[in-house]
């Protein structure tokens, strides 16, 4: 059954014991209010590994000033619940004091700036050095041999690669495909922000990629795409499209050479910003 520990030192005697017995230790950090895309990074690591940990910890260093923070959805029991069907060993839900002593550090983990400025970076600032930030503590605490990492997130997923290269960690980085609804909408904790209004509009996300990807590979410019795509997005009724962008899938800096590209969107609905990505 699934252990909840809540003290660092707890964590890391467990995983000596596991380490001393041979065993591989898989990762999955999250936030919590766990969601079947949560549950198949486990699954990706379930056959590579003998022990899972997944991290549930809403990490302030993050969030902006203005953001949701303290609203973030905090499901514990039933987090614990799913971990539980899905077998993981141990949940680990450290505290804010545990992991910030002193609020807040000193210490940081400077995200590569050319990849965490643009993007998800421009509309957030700092955020992308809390996430590098917290990772590296938490890969310190855990010591895992594998860490999986959803592409739903792709920005981020390029900044932990990226940080796990450039900072030596022993750590394989498993890259997880998008979980959708069955009409498209990528999962995430922030769909529950939506009201029914909103929650109709917003897979046309997802159907607006789609869209310009056939575009793209059909051979129509991307700057053309973009634009169309960006005004498709405003007329199914996006209150604001922060990007829609065709960029290189390992700099993620624009690009015209739509092979080996990824499009990148974030749209806004009300207050709730909606992300998504499709790979070419
Ligand atoms: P969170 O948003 O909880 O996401 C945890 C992990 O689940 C990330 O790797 C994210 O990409 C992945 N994920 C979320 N929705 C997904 C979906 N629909 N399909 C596939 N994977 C999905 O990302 C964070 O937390 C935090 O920034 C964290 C890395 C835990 C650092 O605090």
């Amino acid at each position: 059954s699934t252990q909840v520990i809540e003290k660092i030192e707890t964590l890391q005697q467990q995983v000596r014991v596991w380490k001393a017995a041979g065993e591989r230790v898989g990762f999955v950090p999250t936030m919590g209010n766990l969601h079947a895309g949560h549950l198949s990074l486990v699954d990706a690591l379930m056959p590579c590994c003998d022990r899972l940990v997944v991290s549930v910890f809403v990490n302030p260093l993050q969030f902006g000033p203005s953001e949701d923070f303290e609203r973030y959805p905090r499901t514990f029991d039933a987090d614990r619940a799913a971990l539980e069907a899905a077998g993981v060993d141990v949940m680990f839900h450290p505290a804010v004091e545990a992991m910030y002593p002193t609020w807040p550090q000193a210490t940081r983990v400077l995200a590569a700036p050319e990849l965490a400025a643009r993007w998800e970076g421009a509309s957030r600032p700092g955020h992308f050095d809390g996430v590098a930030t917290v990772v590296s503590k938490l890969f310190n605490i855990v010591q895992p041999d594998a860490a999986a990492f959803g592409q739903k997130d792709f920005q981020q997923l390029r900044i932990i690669e990226t940080m796990v290269a450039e900072l030596n960690y022993p750590i394989e980085i498993v890259r997880v495909p998008i979980a959708r609804e069955a009409d498209g909408l990528a999962m995430s904790s922030r769909n529950q922000y939506l009201d029914a209004r909103q929650r109709a509009i917003a897979p046309q996300l997802n159907a607006t990629l789609t869209w310009a990807a056939a575009q793209l590979r059909s051979g129509v410019v991307p700057q053309i795409v973009q634009e169309q795509a960006q005004a498709r997005l405003l007329k199914a009724g996006f209150d604001q499209v922060d990007y829609f962008a065709l960029c290189d899938q390992a700099t993620l800096a624009p690009t015209q050479v739509v092979d080996n590209a990824i499009l990148l969107a974030a749209a806004r609905l009300g207050s709730t910003r909606l992300l998504d990505n499709l790979l070419l």
